[in-house]
This record gives structure tokens, sequence and C-alpha cells, in this order.
């Protein structure tokens, strides 16, 4: 059984700084909007429910907001060559731009923010429609990467004001992902800890978990991660760099496509995974192929659990323990053609952990995929 590191110690305590209470949308720039909709609505389970562009006075860009549960993404795509947008896009291809934070105060929030060190990208707007008001603004964080603070207590609109509502052309079912879970951030050499250090001097987070080396590492490709947290525990962020292995660590892979440090996965949660992942797979989501001898010697690594291990096994998924419960988890490959970006499909059954007892039955597979893209 493997156990995860808990920090005790009252430092690495989370405090409410910031009035950040949860994730918001998570905003991604990609190159056709229009397409990704498809592929998150009829491969993932999301459902596009609200649009910005053209038909709605927005001369810029198109967004879709694609929603499953209380988990929402927004797809956007620049119409002209010269934005931020396409800037973006062309040098770190499809990629999550804006982690959205649902704070109590939009305004106090940004200004804590900026007296405690951070960088200011939109100063705090107010937007109205006949939803009621949302008052935004935002700060920088690693890379490219933006923190959009999202004040939305009086608001009853889809997303913000300014989108319409949106109907796909075909309906789909949802999968069963019901939230974000948590957001992982890439970082280049030696950044983990200045990053961490942001996190906690900036916005009061906590440190959740850490992960050495010697923990995450296989024979060839490996890394540090460090798991941060705010007050509630509803926001978790593990800051991953990579580390000296016999050959290029798979976060190295992520930087040298992305350009940047950026966002490696986002894990959605979902109550029943086995059939979560068992749609998504029929629905043409490919995911890291599990070996068949990680269930050999499962039950004797994480005891008992209530999923029938035979059926775990068919769907790939994978499963790990701390001292609070278990979790199931699983990731897909990356879902543009860089090896950047991917999702994780999680469950928590009281764990707190993030799978470190995975990482090595894991990181074989995910080794095995770089090499074949000619990148180990
Ligand atoms: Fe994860």
């Amino acid at each position: 059984m493997v156990q995860d590191t808990v920090p005790k110690s009252s430092d690495k305590a989370a405090k409410d700084v910031l009035g950040v209470e949860d994730f918001d949308a998570v905003e991604f720039y990609v190159g056709n909007a229009y397409q990704a909709a498809y592929y998150y609505q009829h491969a993932l389970g999301f459902k596009p429910v609200a649009y910005s562009g053209l038909k709605t006075g927005n001369r810029d860009s198109a967004s879709y907001v694609m929603q499953q549960g209380r988990a929402k993404i927004i797809l956007t795509s620049s119409y002209h060559p010269s934005s931020d947008i396409s800037a973006h896009q062309m040098m770190h291809g499809d990629g999550a731009k804006a982690i959205g934070l649902r704070v109590r105060d939009a305004q106090v929030a940004y200004d804590k923010a900026l007296e405690r060190g951070a960088r200011g990208v939109i100063e705090p707007t107010t937007m109205k429609d006949e939803y009621g008001e949302v008052r935004i603004s935002a700060i920088e964080t690693y890379g490219d990467t933006v923190h959009k603070f999202i004040e939305r207590d009086g608001y009853d609109g889809l997303y913000l004001p300014g989108y319409i509502p949106y109907t796909a052309p075909v309906e789909t079912e949802e999968e069963g992902v019901v939230r974000i879970d948590h957001i992982v951030g890439n970082v280049n050499w030696h950044q983990m800890d200045p990053t961490v250090q942001f996190y906690h001097e900036v916005f009061g987070f906590g440190t959740l978990l850490e992960f050495s080396p010697d923990d995450i590492n296989t024979q060839y490709s490996a890394l540090s991660s460090k798991v941060v947290n705010n007050y509630n525990d509803r926001v978790k962020m593990p800051i991953n760099e990579p580390a000296h292995g016999l050959k290029m660590s798979q976060i190295e892979e992520y930087i040298n496509y992305y350009h940047a440090a950026g966002v490696q996965h986002i894990a959605l949660s979902t109550n029943d995974i086995i059939s979560t992942v068992k749609n998504m797979r029929a629905r043409g989501v490919e995911f890291i192929n599990v070996p068949k001898t990680y269930y050999d010697e499962l039950s004797d690594r994480v005891g008992e659990i209530k999923e029938d291990i035979q059926e775990l096994a068919k769907y790939g998924i994978l499963v790990d323990r701390d001292e609070h419960g278990y979790l199931l988890q699983l990731f897909t490959k990356p879902i543009q053609d860089r090896p950047t970006f991917f999702f994780e499909v999680i469950s928590r059954k009281g764990c707190r952990g993030f799978g470190k007892g995975n990482f090595k039955a894991l990181f074989e597979p995910i080794e095995r995929e770089q090499a074949e893209r000619g990148n180990l």
C-alpha cells in the first residue's frame, strides 16, 4: 500500500486570502473552436450550452461553452491573424489559456493579489445582461497561462454576459462528469518551487502533497510534483517540473512542444468511472494503455475495493489508496497533435491523493508512447 506524503506543518496549510472558493470555467485557445466543440461533445460528453461570436456581435473571436455536470470548458478561436488568441495558438497549439477561479469578490481578489506580488492582466470589470451581473479580473500565472477571477453570485446566465444559448444540431448524452477535481501545471526545470511559492505568497494556498523523483520515476522519465490547494480544498493544483532520468522527462517533452510552462491535464471527477470510461472509449477517446499485469498485484497493493477488478481491467482503470480511502483514475492520450494537454478521469472513494502508486505503472505506457513519437 502506497502512502502519499501529507505535510502536517502549519505553514503548509491553506489560508483564505483571496476569497477563492472553487474552479470556474477553463478557457482553451484552439485553432478551430467549432470543430473542437464537436470532439468535446461527441467524444467527451460535454454539451455546448452557450456561444459568443459573429452572431452575437463579437467581431474578434468565437467561443463555445462546453458543460458537463458543473465542469465548464470554453473553446475559443480568433477570427484574425494578429490577435493574442492567434499568437497563443500559433506558439502553443491548442491549450488552456485561463484557469477560472470563482471568487467572492473579483475586486478584492485582484487588489490583494497585486499587493502580494501578482501581475495583473484584466483589471476588475463588471459585465451585465438580463441575467444579472458578473465581475471579472485576471492575473498571470505560469507561462502564458492566466487565472481569471470570476464573481458570479449575482448572475443566473449560462456563463458570462454576451453569450447566447447554443443548441447543438445533435443531442448527446453526458458521460457522468460532475466537476473539475484538479488542474495540473507543467513548469520548466527548477521552476516548481518558485511556482509553489507564488501560490503560497499570493494566494495563501497550502501544500497538500509533495512527490519527489524517487516517488515518480521509471528507468527513464522522471518528474517532481507539489500540490497546492485552497482553503476549502476545492481548488487543487499539482505543479510538475522535469527531473533527471536516463532519458527525456515527459514534462520536458511537454515543454518542448508547448514552448512554455502550461496546463498539462485537467482531472474530471465522475461518480461512476466504469461507465464514464466505457462510454468515452466507445465514442473514440483514446486512453493510456495499462499493462494487463497491473491487475495481477492490484489487490495486494490497494486492499479491498467495491469495484470488480475484472471490470476495471477490461476498461484499463487504475486504482490507488491512501490512509483516507481509495481512488480510481485513468488518463487520456494527448487530445491534440502536439504531445501536450490531456484529460484525467477520476473517482475518489475518500482518497485525497493523486495516484502516486500508479505513477510507475503509468509511466511505462506513457514512455512507450513517447518513444513512438521519437522523443525519448
Ligand atoms: Fe491528475
